[in-house]
């Protein structure tokens, strides 16, 4: 399936050549959905093209679904790494298990070796079957080309990687974990806790009133769509990775929803109850996906190639950073661009999040440095603080999962452009 897509890549020259291309952009204004990407990009022409990577015709699909926005080709051949990745992993785990099985069968002193045997045998075979369905929602369902709606900037559509700059890519969270993970946090029941603590702090934080949101970083989505429920928000979650987004966008473009073991493939390290690795989860925990309300588009591009993108019509009056600061190479660079995305005078950022800088990471402030930063980017400090209480990342419940824990106090601030 993956393959399929990446041979029907358009280079973007054959898209700019085809003779309908340009005149579509009547048609994307008369979908409410693209409303937001218009204004978010609204110097550019808008280049339309329906890439078609799914079994369903446009007429199954959901007419309220999720436009997934990309500048250029998205890297397909990413999905089909992070599916592939996932398979090695499980299978290492598998390896390692059997390894000790094969030890354990050449003991002669164990009296009871039949029973501590039996039980790792039966925790291999629980744990290859539970491997082999998530393996195959992965691939079939989650880790699959999504349908795309291409923006591209007027002028030179041959040469859009020179406006939007193509860094040297991280594909970090492209890691098929990263993702079971963030569809956890975001889309599922054991994920409720957490939300509250993060994501319903960042929806109390910001006026009612219409507006324009920009979320960078936004993983699985589930913070952009809460936003975007209310009738008068206008939400453009901001996403790099494409694994990230294809898992997203199985959800909120494709309204899938599926059966998974999110803590199958856990080190076997620190576990308490060897049962609780078989644990199933059921995403996502809502019945009715659509925003109804407000405007929802998930753009794939890297938050500093948003540079050619906007100008002083197309601010946002609100941008939440959601665990997304310390993803930074350059935090300064994210802060300028947080600046330029805002509204000047009233502009709002909301941010939550750890300052766990990201291995690449070339400058590691501090809390107390930032606040003095924001400061002289030309912010006033409305609120500032850093939790006493720890939050977990992935999911929270009352058992005690692993004798190791993981969890982090967010820094929270929110900040007005003077
Ligand atoms: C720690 S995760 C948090 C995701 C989400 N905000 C949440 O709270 O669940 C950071 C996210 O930022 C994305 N990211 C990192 N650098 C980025 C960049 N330069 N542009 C856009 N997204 C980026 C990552 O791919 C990842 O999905
Ligand atoms: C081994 O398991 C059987 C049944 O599961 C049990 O009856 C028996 O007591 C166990 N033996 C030991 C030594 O634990
Ligand atoms: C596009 O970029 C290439 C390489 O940077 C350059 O050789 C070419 O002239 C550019 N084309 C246009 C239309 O600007
Ligand atoms: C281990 O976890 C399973 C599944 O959650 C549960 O049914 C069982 O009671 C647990 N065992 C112990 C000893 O806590
Ligand atoms: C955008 O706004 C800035 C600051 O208000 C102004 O200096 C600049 O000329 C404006 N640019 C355009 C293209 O309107």
């Amino acid at each position: 399936m993956v393959s399929a897509a990446s041979s029907s890549k358009l280079s973007e020259h054959n898209i700019s050549s085809q003779p309908h291309a340009w005149s579509l952009l009547a048609n994307i204004a008369a979908l409410p959905l693209s409303f937001a990407i218009i204004s978010l990009i609204s110097f550019c022409t808008l280049l339309y093209n329906k890439k078609t990577a799914l079994n369903q015709s446009s007429s199954e699909r959901s007419s309220n679904a999720v436009p997934f926005i990309v500048f250029q080709e998205p890297d397909w051949t990413l999905l089909h790494k992070s599916a592939e990745q996932y398979r090695t992993h499980n299978l290492r785990l598998l390896q390692t298990l059997s390894q000790g099985l094969d030890i354990l069968l050449f003991n002669k002193e164990l009296t009871n070796l039949d029973n501590i045997t039996g039980r790792l045998q039966n925790r291999i075979d629980r744990l290859s079957e539970i491997f082999d369905q998530d393996q195959d929602l992965l691939q079939t369902q989650v880790f699959v080309p999504f349908e795309t709606t291409y923006v591209l900037p007027d002028g030179e559509p041959a040469n859009s990687t020179n406006t939007f700059s193509s860094r040297t890519a991280d594909h970090s969270y492209d890691d098929p974990h990263q993702v079971v993970a963030h569809i956890v946090r975001d889309w599922t029941a054991e994920g409720k806790q957490i939300r509250r603590q993060l994501y319903d702090w960042c929806l109390s934080k910001i006026d009612k009133s219409g507006l324009r949101i920009m979320v960078p970083g936004a993983g699985m989505g589930r913070l952009a769509w809460e936003l975007a429920r209310n009738k008068h928000a206008w939400v453009e979650a901001l996403e790099s990775s494409v694994g990230m987004a294809a898992a997203a966008a199985s959800i909120l473009q494709r309204k899938q929803s599926g059966m998974i073991h999110p803590y199958s493939s856990d080190q076997l390290s620190n576990e308490v109850n060897s049962s609780q690795r078989y644990l199933r989860v059921q995403y996502p925990d809502v019945d009715d996906l659509s925003t109804k309300q407000g405007h929802l588009s998930y753009t794939v591009a890297d938050f500093l190639s948003l540079n050619g993108v906007v100008n002083n019509q197309s601010k946002f009056d609100v941008v939440v950073t959601c665990f997304f600061l310390d993803t930074a190479s350059n935090v300064l660079e994210y802060i300028t661009m947080i600046t330029k995305l805002l509204r000047p005078k009233g502009g709002m950022w909301v941010n939550v999040g750890p300052l766990q800088w990201h291995q690449k990471s070339q400058i590691r402030f501090s809390a107390d440095e930032l606040y003095n930063i924001i400061e002289e980017v030309g912010f006033q400090i409305m609120e500032w603080g850093v939790d006493v209480a720890p939050i977990e990342y992935r999911s929270s419940d009352k058992v005690v999962r692993s004798t190791h824990y993981d969890a982090y106090c967010p820094l929270r601030f929110v900040a007005v452009l003077k």
